[in-house]
């Protein structure tokens, strides 16, 4: 099977990458600091593996900025990062467009304040058209969250009428959830040490190679990223399949999607 992605220095680059960014606390606590300011500096850590994924070919980057039960973190934690998200949307749109970037959204915004929702959909509307990275912010988003979510529509459906149970295949399904549009994840990254999905793209991850890494989020720079590409690179992606055919017929990235 052909695979669709550009070689970078003879390694085989994930065409889509997925980020929990955790160790931001830790980051900040180790130098005496408050945690939110590891979260300040985890912000130029996103930026660089934005740059850096838009620059090798990566066709999408999804990062987990804030999950449906980080709201349970102390009030002033969680303002401050809704105050970074918005002062992050308002500083970077323009760049993100520029370079040719699209920015979305996903997970229950709803309960974000209006100016945060305004400004994710005008800049999720701004860089609509754009054909370079697509840049993916899961923002009170679950996994769980999401299927629930597809079902209920799904169940809709089918009380409508548009829809028969029988018809409910696989693809189907997926075709309702967020992404659909985008390669699944090939390689899934989380910093700060934690062996955990956390309730992050629970289907979309069915087949993705896991990578994890004990540096903390503020510290992931290119240099971690590419160590994480060349590491994915370096596996046999099997989708099922025995070893000998995965040799035979080539297949990285195009298994069974
Ligand atoms: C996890 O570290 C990190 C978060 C819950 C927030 C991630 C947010 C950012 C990197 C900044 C904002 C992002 C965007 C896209 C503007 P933690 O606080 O759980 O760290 P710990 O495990 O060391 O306590």
């Amino acid at each position: 099977m052909e695979s669709e992605v550009k070689p970078f220095y003879g390694v085989q680059l994930p065409r889509h990458i997925a980020i929990i960014m955790d160790g931001n606390g830790r980051w900040a606590k180790n130098r005496f600091l408050p945690r939110t300011a590891g979260h300040h500096a985890g912000v130029s850590s996103v930026r660089k593996v934005i740059e850096y994924c838009g620059s090798v070919g990566v066709k999408a980057l999804t990062l987990f900025a804030f999950s449906s039960e980080n709201w349970r973190r102390p009030q002033q934690e969680v303002s401050v990062l809704m105050g970074l998200f918005l002062a992050t949307l308002e500083k970077e749109t323009a760049k993100l467009h520029k370079n040719n970037m699209r920015l979305r959204v996903i997970g229950d915004r709803t309960a974000f304040g209006f100016e945060l929702q305004e400004k994710i959909a005008s800049a999720e509307h701004l860089t609509f058209d754009n054909t370079g990275l697509n840049v993916v912010i899961a923002a009170n988003y679950g996994g769980r969250w999401e299927i629930t979510d597809a079902v209920r529509r799904l169940a809709s459906q089918v009380v409508d009428g548009t829809i028969n149970p029988e018809e409910i295949t696989t693809e189907v399904f997926a075709s309702n959830l967020n992404l659909a549009d985008l390669p699944e994840p090939d390689l899934f990254i989380r910093t700060g040490g934690e062996k955990r999905i956390s309730n992050f793209l629970l289907w979309q991850l069915a087949y993705t190679e896991l990578y994890f890494t004990d540096t903390l989020w503020p510290d992931f720079d290119e240099t971690e990223l590419e160590e994480a590409i060349k590491d994915y690179s370096g596996r046999q992606r099997r989708f099922g399949y025995t070893g000998e055919q995965v040799e035979k017929f080539f297949i990285h990235n195009d298994g069974l999607r």
